[in-house]
């Protein structure tokens, strides 16, 4: 899955001679075996990564110098960022990576140029005097820093945001943490609105698959809080998001990383998901695809699945494959509610 270089990659293929003059800390979108093609052409990089799958895959790769987390532990004399999607996001690794670096250390940016990776001079200007332009090819570009201003210690409370979520009847807001690049920062994205209007009421065992910033999971246990709630992200920051907002509302429930149901055990009474969407992107597709094809074996009998998506996708006819039927229960302009119930 991350076997084919990225055009980034095949870009700092070119550098190689000023990449592995030092080991580096390689973070943000790592989407290829990057860290495989420096080990091989000098010092082996240590690798600090938010996304659980990356982390499985190059543990499976047996790279142990693999963190996954919301902050590395251990720095290297070098970094390396890859641009991630959001530029908050950026921000956010440079803060929680640079206290580890000692001063006068080498500073790597690389992206995609449609990626935002320009705003690299911007984004080191807190720590470097100079910010150089390396190279750039394949519609991707590298700049070089060097730390001059030891960046401050990393303080994760700095870069938590929030917002109240108004519920029904005469009930305290809920309060929503999030973090940089977690889904729906600032409000309540609308298919989640659609689908918490349309749960009902639940009971046992259920499972928020994808919790993003655990605004479903949050609401569902302020409504019965004797539920047993599990909820499951592939992002740490994600599920640092969703413990925060768990614990400004004094409510409980497994957190967990999981990559779609890999590392969830047992049946579940309902699953709920907005799972994940992005034209374009065939990993996300395959992330419900594989979630709509597996989710019955991980209910008990007449246990439900209900989850949004926009109208426009192919999900019925996944979920009747499956189930032998699937519901709509309701729909607005863009998206809609299915749900399907465990038959057999
Ligand atoms: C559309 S967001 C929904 C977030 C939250 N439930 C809400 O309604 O605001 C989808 C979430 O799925 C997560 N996700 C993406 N791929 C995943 C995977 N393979 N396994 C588990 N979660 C995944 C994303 O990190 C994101 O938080």
């Amino acid at each position: 899955m991350f076997e084919a270089l990225t055009p980034v990659s095949e870009m700092l293929a070119r550098n190689l001679d000023v990449l592995t003059q030092q080991p580096l800390l390689v973070c943000g979108l790592l989407e290829d075996n990057l860290p495989g093609m420096l080990a091989q052409a000098g010092p082996a990089p240590r690798i600090f990564t938010t996304d659980f799958r990356y982390f499985q895959w190059q543990e499976q790769q047996g790279n142990s110098q693999i963190e996954f987390g919301v902050q590395p532990t251990q720095g290297a004399p070098g970094l390396l960022l890859l641009m991630p999607k959001a530029k908050a996001e950026a921000e956010y690794l440079l803060a929680a990576c640079l206290p580890l670096l000692a001063e006068g250390a080498q500073l790597f940016m690389a992206g995609d140029n449609k990626g935002g990776v320009k705003s690299a001079p911007k984004l080191l200007a807190p720590y470097a005097d100079q910010v150089n332009k390396l190279d750039s090819a394949r519609r991707a570009s590298l700049y070089q820093a060097e730390l001059v201003r030891p960046a401050a210690p990393f303080k994760l409370a700095s870069w938590v945001k929030g917002y109240s979520l108004e519920l029904e009847k005469a009930q305290a807001p809920l309060q929503i943490c999030t973090l940089p690049g977690v889904f729906s920062a600032g409000h309540l994205d609308s298919g989640s609105r659609l689908l918490l209007d349309n749960l009902g009421n639940l009971k046992g065992r259920v499972l928020d698959f994808g919790c993003g910033a655990g605004v479903i999971g949050a609401n569902l246990l302020k409504r019965q809080p004797e539920l047993e709630l599990e909820c499951i992200d592939i992002s740490a920051l994600a599920l640092e998001a969703t413990r925060l907002t768990l614990a400004e509302n004094q409510l409980n429930a497994n957190v967990y990383a999981s990559d779609g149901l890999s590392q969830v055990n047992g049946t579940f009474n309902h699953i709920v998901a907005n799972p994940p969407f992005h034209a374009g992107l065939k990993t996300f597709f395959h992330t419900t695809e594989a979630l709509l094809s597996s989710a019955k074996n991980y209910l008990v009998h007449g246990g439900s699945l209900t989850l949004v998506a926009n109208a426009f996708l192919p999900y019925p006819e996944l979920i009747e494959k499956s189930f032998g039927h699937c519901e709509t229960i309701a729909v607005n302009g863009k998206f809609k509610i299915y749900r399907a119930v465990r038959r057999s």
